[in-house]
């Protein structure tokens, strides 16, 4: 049995055939305050370790006053790909970082099913505080929050953005056209001319798994662009 036959299974793809894709050269992680993520002073690190600082300091909107942790972004900051979800749930919140969670465990198992590790991609949401009780991000905490998003990615210029559900969708692509409209074709994140291709949440997924073989198509598109 594939090592990959696990992660495989648990993205309910065992039938499909694993190929890897070459990952990039890549190194450490980085995430929540620059300290606490161990960014190291080089290039985008350093200037995303500022940033970090920044936003671990942001009062922008109330959920400031809520949250334990900021969730900065985790992952290497120099990655080919870039990951980005809606917002941090109760354990992110808890831990600093970004899908450590259930959610968590299946984005591990859908890079993995891709050639792919955590420590090869880089992984941010569209809010970097939890939003009380889970609830849907309000359109004002979204525009507080994204220009952190977009000096992130800018900041670690990858060569593809994967966004995971509606939120990320529609706050990278600036439109709120749905998910199914948005799904199966390649955009472009404007502001940096990079490939984005949109997919499934992977919460969504812990809930419908009957759409992971969508989710697989989206994973399938996005590694035609990287090869
Ligand atoms: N869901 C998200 O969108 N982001 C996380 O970090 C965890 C769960």
């Amino acid at each position: 049995m594939s090592r990959h036959a696990p992660y495989l299974r648990e993205m309910g793809l065992v039938r499909w055939r694993y190929s890897a894709p070459a990952p990039g050269e890549h190194g450490s992680a980085a995430a929540g305050s620059a300290a606490a993520a161990g960014i190291q002073p080089q290039g985008a690190r350093k200037d995303l370790a500022r940033l970090a600082d920044e936003v671990a300091r942001c009062e922008r909107c109330d959920l400031h006053s809520v949250r334990r942790n900021v969730v900065f972004g985790a992952g290497d900051a120099r990655a080919r790909w870039l990951f980005v979800g809606e917002a941090p749930g109760a354990e992110e919140d808890k831990q600093g970082l970004p899908f450590v969670g259930r959610a968590g465990s299946l984005l591990n198992a859908i890079l993995f099913s891709i050639g792919l590790s955590r420590d090869e991609v880089y992984i941010a949401n569209v809010l970097k505080c939890r939003p009380p009780n889970n609830r849907d991000p309000f359109g004002r905490e979204v525009q507080e929050c994204s220009p952190y998003l977009q000096q992130q990615i800018s900041l670690a210029q990858p060569e593809i953005i994967v966004a995971m559900g509606r939120f990320a969708a529609q706050a990278l692509l600036e439109t709120d056209q749905s998910l199914a409209q948005l799904r199966g074709r390649v955009h472009q994140y404007k502001i940096d001319q990079l490939p984005l291709v949109v997919t499934y949440h992977p919460a969504y997924l812990l809930r419908s798994p009957s759409a992971k073989g969508k989710s697989w198509e989206d994973l399938r598109l996005a590694c035609s662009v990287m090869s």
